[in-house]
């Protein structure tokens, strides 16, 4: 089983950012996260990160026939991207939605999640956990399948 965990802008600037909102912990930290907890279930990982769209776009349509399934933190793209919820429903593999925020207790504008349509599940407000919640909860949906 083979999962594509996406990241999105900025979010390689975290323990820098904003570290009241996504906490101290950096970027490299999150992804020996990620890297562990799919390590512990068995799953194979690509992790990938982009401050541009468009990348992102690329990245999800070469998962298609190559990955099982995404996890993917749009970042801001989350609040704006038609093209990446397109991309996620091109390639119609299961995926989730992580946020490490609660988007939802936040300003008004982070309320609504393009991406959000094109996915099982969207996790937020659990911070690194929430990436954890999602492989389980893909690999479990995979199996079951
Ligand atoms: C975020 C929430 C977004 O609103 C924000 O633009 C981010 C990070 C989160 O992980 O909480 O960059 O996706």
């Amino acid at each position: 089983m083979k999962f594509l965990i996406i990241n999105g802008p900025n979010l390689n600037m975290l323990g820098i950012r904003e570290p009241d909102i996504y906490g101290k912990q950096d970027f490299k930290a999150l992804v020996a996260y990620i890297e562990q907890c799919c390590a512990e279930n068995g799953v194979e990982c690509k992790t990938f990160q982009s401050n541009h769209e468009g990348d992102i776009v690329d990245e999800i349509q070469a998962a298609y026939g190559v990955m099982d399934a995404i996890v993917i933190n749009p970042a801001a793209y989350t609040h704006t991207s038609v093209a990446i919820l397109d991309a996620l429903k091109a390639v119609a593999l299961p995926a989730v939605e992580v946020h490490l925020s609660d988007i939802y207790t936040r300003e008004e504008f982070r309320h609504v999640s393009y991406p959000s349509m094109a996915c099982l599940k969207s996790i937020y407000g659990k911070g690194f956990e929430g990436y954890k919640e999602a492989i389980e909860y893909l690999k479990k949906y995979i199996e079951e399948r």
